[in-house]
């Protein structure tokens, strides 16, 4: 407790000094441990044996999802992120509780979503730990995720669904997978991890963008020959459109890639990524996106309040890496501010459990329209945490 005080005490004096991200930031870190509890006590009572996660809101109530759900290690994740803020017990005890049961995914092969399902919620059970248990599960995890890389082609496969439409797609969300595939190489001193995540990134870097730096959502190839057949979208308005969340899966992706390799030319991508976003006229004043750059119906489209978490907490990282450091925290400042503000954190008690509003899943789908997301929460507590430790 006495360090969680300390933090508040940190930002607060680095609000004297920045605009107002770090007041919102201050307002929210009070009231965070009882909206979190609370998040808890809901989950908690909506878990059963086989649905062990919270993913978003529906017909007034919340939905589950199973281990194999890419969405399974977020809440998890967020739980060991205030253990990180506040080295309160109950925190661990409670993000162990929802860790747990996420075992099994080590050996699931059949998707590339490994990462985000385990690194978020295992990756920090380690280090939070040091557990030699939790090493092992993410090291196997690593090896599952490894079997699905092609050197043909260059990539880790995505998906395998719709076999119809594509031959072997790969989606630009997939660049936040590689993070576990460099901290298995560091760990096990096996470069075959390191070497596949640098040069999916390479692949993707060559295939996924266009001139202005924004990036399709899927590329698909033909695994034989490692020939690009067709470049598309699955979650995004149209082809060439751009998908917001993808922007942001981009940008997080390079910046990460570049802390993990120290290779300039991803620094280069991920700042000419950033620059796409920032200063796409789209974008609203507050910088929380809407759903599509391209949407049709703008300004009356809804947001997607995930992609702009995501982003804010990959520019605080790209702030520590970049000589445009200071632009880079600016703008996450400003989305920051507004995602703490009341027009899109809720009080987690009307909510469903969830901190944020206004997040869209898939709207070509119909599917999870300004709602709740788990994996919005989650960035915006890792943004918080990044805001954090550059004020200390
Ligand atoms: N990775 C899936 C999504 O961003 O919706």
């Amino acid at each position: 407790m006495k360090q969680f005080l300390l933090f508040i005490l940190i930002v607060f004096l680095g609000s004297c000094s920045s605009n107002n991200a770090s007041t919102s930031i201050n307002a929210f870190i009070k009231n965070a441990d009882s909206a979190l509890k609370y998040s808890v006590e809901a989950f908690s009572q909506a878990k059963t044996n086989d649905l062990v996660s919270p993913r978003t809101a529906e017909n007034n109530s919340i939905v589950m999802v199973k281990p194999q759900d890419w969405t399974s290690g977020f809440f998890p994740g967020e739980l060991w992120i205030m253990y990180e803020l506040t080295g309160n017990d109950y925190w661990k005890a409670k993000a162990t509780d929802f860790t747990l049961p996420l075992e099994n995914e080590k050996w699931n092969g059949k998707t590339h979503d490994m990462g985000f399902k385990m690194f978020c919620s295992y990756g920090k059970a380690w280090k939070n730990t040091n557990e030699q248990a939790y090493q092992s599960i993410l090291i196997q995890s690593a090896k599952t995720l490894a079997t699905r890389f092609n050197p043909t082609v260059g990539c880790i496969r995505s998906w395998d669904h719709n076999a119809d439409k594509w031959d072997y797609p790969v989606i630009i969300d997939n660049m936040m997978n590689l993070e576990l595939l460099f901290w298995a190489a560091r760990e096990t001193g096996n470069q075959l991890y390191r070497n596949i995540a640098i040069t999916h990134a390479e692949t993707t870097m060559k295939n996924h963008f266009r001139d202005d730096y924004s990036c399709y959502h899927v590329v698909d190839y033909n695994p034989a020959n490692g020939e690009v057949e067709n470049k598309n979208t699955h979650q995004g308005y149209s082809h060439e459109s751009a998908w917001s969340r993808g922007q942001a899966w981009a940008l997080y992706g390079y910046a990460m890639v570049f802390r993990e390799t120290g290779m300039k030319k991803f620094l280069l991508h991920a700042e000419k990524i950033a620059a796409y976003f920032l200063n796409h006229p789209n974008l609203p004043e507050h910088k929380i996106p809407y759903w599509d750059f391209d949407a049709p119906q703008l300004p009356n489209e809804p947001y997607d309040a995930s992609a702009g978490a995501i982003a804010a907490s990959a520019l605080y990282e790209l702030s520590t890496l970049s000589a445009n450091g200071d632009l880079y925290q600016k703008a996450a400042d400003q989305m920051l501010k507004t995602l703490l503000s009341p027009d899109f954190l809720a009080d987690t008690k009307n909510n469903h459990g969830f901190l944020l509003k206004h997040s869209t899943g898939s709207k070509p789908h119909q599917s999870e329209i300004d709602v709740p997301l788990v994996y919005a929460d989650y960035y915006l507590l890792e943004a918080i945490q990044r805001k954090i430790k550059l004020s200390e």
